[in-house]
């Protein structure tokens, strides 16, 4: 899978991929302006999936693997993959959502950590490093620079604080279908693995824990939550690589506005 040679995109399929990726923008800032204690992720995913038809586009996750629901929402411990169910949110939270949508046949993907009400200063900077690691990887997405800069960009930053990186689920190539080649770790070696080329278009996802990198899937067959249950923080853009800079398909800038707003 990792080996598969990737397939480099068009303009017409980058712009394809961007409106996709933006309305994942869009439904994570509209479901941001409803995140506050008693509101529960069932609330959220139906929300989200209402929210995504109504755009014109199918909420790629339903089904996807016979996976349950619209959006992945992994609470505190949960690192991603979570599934949505019934039991409110409670001030101090911490909330990642996951979102793909398939519009025109392309997908979008892209996911951010939040914040329920107001949470402790350790857990502020998880998600604040946590960010920071994404952008610090996208600064790498450049052509002629390898999958293996990307990985350590997050994993240096990251461990620079002491926190746990984790290797069990990486990024992926983004197209006609949500996981293509290459893998994208969040850890690696300067200079190795594939090199980028213009066109490529990738996921970049750091998963970050506050304490051990190590993580264990629940009976549930799918949440994937940390083995020492401390908390752990996903953001996900999706990008295309660039000669000078990638550019960013998805957008966190709504999401932002909405979280301004709430403080
Ligand atoms: N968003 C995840 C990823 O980036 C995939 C979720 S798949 C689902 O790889 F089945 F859980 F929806
Ligand atoms: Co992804």
């Amino acid at each position: 899978m990792s080996s598969k040679k990737p397939v480099l995109k068009n303009d017409d399929e980058v712009e394809l991929i961007r409106q996709s990726s933006l309305l994942v923008g869009k439904t994570l800032a509209e479901l941001a302006t409803r995140i506050r204690p008693g509101v529960t992720t069932m609330d959220l995913d139906r929300v989200a999936e209402e929210f995504i038809r109504d755009h014109g586009a199918y909420p790629g996750f339903l089904g996807y693997n016979k996976y349950p629901n619209s959006i992945c929402a992994s609470v505190n411990s949960a690192v991603v993959h979570g599934i949505p169910n019934d039991r409110p949110l409670l001030e101090g939270d911490i909330l990642s959502l996951d979102i793909g949508v398939i519009k025109n046949e392309y997908w979008g993907d892209s996911a951010y950590t939040f914040a329920v009400g107001e949470v402790s200063p350790e857990v502020r900077q998880l998600l604040q490093v946590t960010k920071q690691s994404l952008y610090l990887a996208i600064e790498q997405a450049i052509a002629g620079m390898r999958i293996g800069d990307i990985g350590y960009a997050v994993q240096t930053h990251a461990e620079s604080f002491g926190y746990g990186v984790v290797r069990d689920l990486v990024g992926h190539g983004v197209g006609r279908n949500l996981h293509e080649a290459p893998e994208v770790p969040n850890f690696g070696k300067r200079g190795q693995g594939m090199q980028l080329s213009e066109g490529l278009v990738i996921a970049i996802e750091p998963m970050i824990n506050m304490g051990t990198r190590n993580v264990k899937q629940l009976k549930d067959g799918w949440t994937i939550v940390t083995a020492d249950s401390k908390p752990s923080a996903h953001f996900e853009h999706t990008i295309v690589v660039r000669k000078q800079k990638a550019e960013v398909l998805s957008s966190f800038e709504l999401i932002e506005k909405a979280e301004g707003l709430l403080a």
